[in-house]
């Protein structure tokens, strides 16, 4: 067990595409500890609810899929955890558009999230943490040492999802991917169980006009072990 000087959890939470994901991994590993990627496992069941050609408006049936499906991570040499789905690597299988549009089913499932936060705090438990989801500072890791808000500006959201998109020979409609950021923004914001929110006692990191190492170097002048 960790004592409370050891035992480091630092959660960032904010919109899609704010580049949470890349920065909590670069942090993770300037700090030598864990990164914990939560959407990740909320991507992976619906990867399993797709395949299954569940019915995704059905709580109760996602519910129990969720109860059983084992979503566990393999520790990587670089520090952070490779997702694997009922034994299976599905770090790309999760990445696809079909699978992001419709994570919010998911995602919206009291049953679920209360699974999920329940995985996720055992994954803390004897390991420091750079986490990022939605809801790490509100629910899940409340007593977090630190929690950052990572907030940017929605034009610039969307133009770096299309450059990447665009980077790996996936062209998108602009306007498309700019209806579709804003609608996964809505559904982030306002669903009952989980919603993205500033936790009272984070602080905002604004990564507008920032690189991922500008961000993190941002966060890391806040953070004092
Ligand atoms: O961060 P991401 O884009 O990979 O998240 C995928 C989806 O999962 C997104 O619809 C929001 C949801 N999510 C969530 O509800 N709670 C989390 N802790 C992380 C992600």
């Amino acid at each position: 067990m960790l004592t409370p000087a050891e035992h480091l959890v630092i959660t960032l939470d904010g919109p899609a595409g704010a580049g949470k994901s890349t920065v909590a991994k670069s942090l993770a590993g300037r700090l030598g500890i864990t990164y914990l990627d939560t959407g990740a496992m909320y991507r992976a069941l619906t990867l399993k609810a797709l395949r299954l050609k569940m019915d995704l408006s059905d709580e109760e049936a996602l519910t129990a899929l969720a109860r059983n499906t084992k979503i566990t991570f393999k520790e990587t040499a670089d520090g952070s955890l490779d997702i694997t789905l009922d034994g299976e690597d599905v770090a790309k299988a999760i990445r696809t558009p079909e699978v992001t549009n419709n994570t919010f089913y998911v995602a919206k499932t009291a049953g679920v999230r209360t699974l999920m936060v329940a995985w996720q705090r055992a994954l803390g438990e004897n390991r420091s943490l750079v986490t990022d989801g939605r809801d790490q500072g509100t629910v899940v890791f409340k007593d977090a040492r630190y929690k950052f808000y990572v907030d940017c500006d929605v034009e610039e959201r969307v133009q770096r999802r299309y450059k990447e998109l665009a980077a790996v020979g996936k062209p998108v409609d602009l306007d498309q991917l700019r209806a579709d950021m804003k609608d996964r923004d809505q559904k982030d914001f306002t669903r009952s169980v989980g919603p993205l929110k500033k936790a009272k006692d984070a602080i905002t990191v604004d990564s507008t006009g920032l690189t991922v190492e500008g961000t993190v170097d941002k966060i890391m002048k806040l953070i004092h072990l």
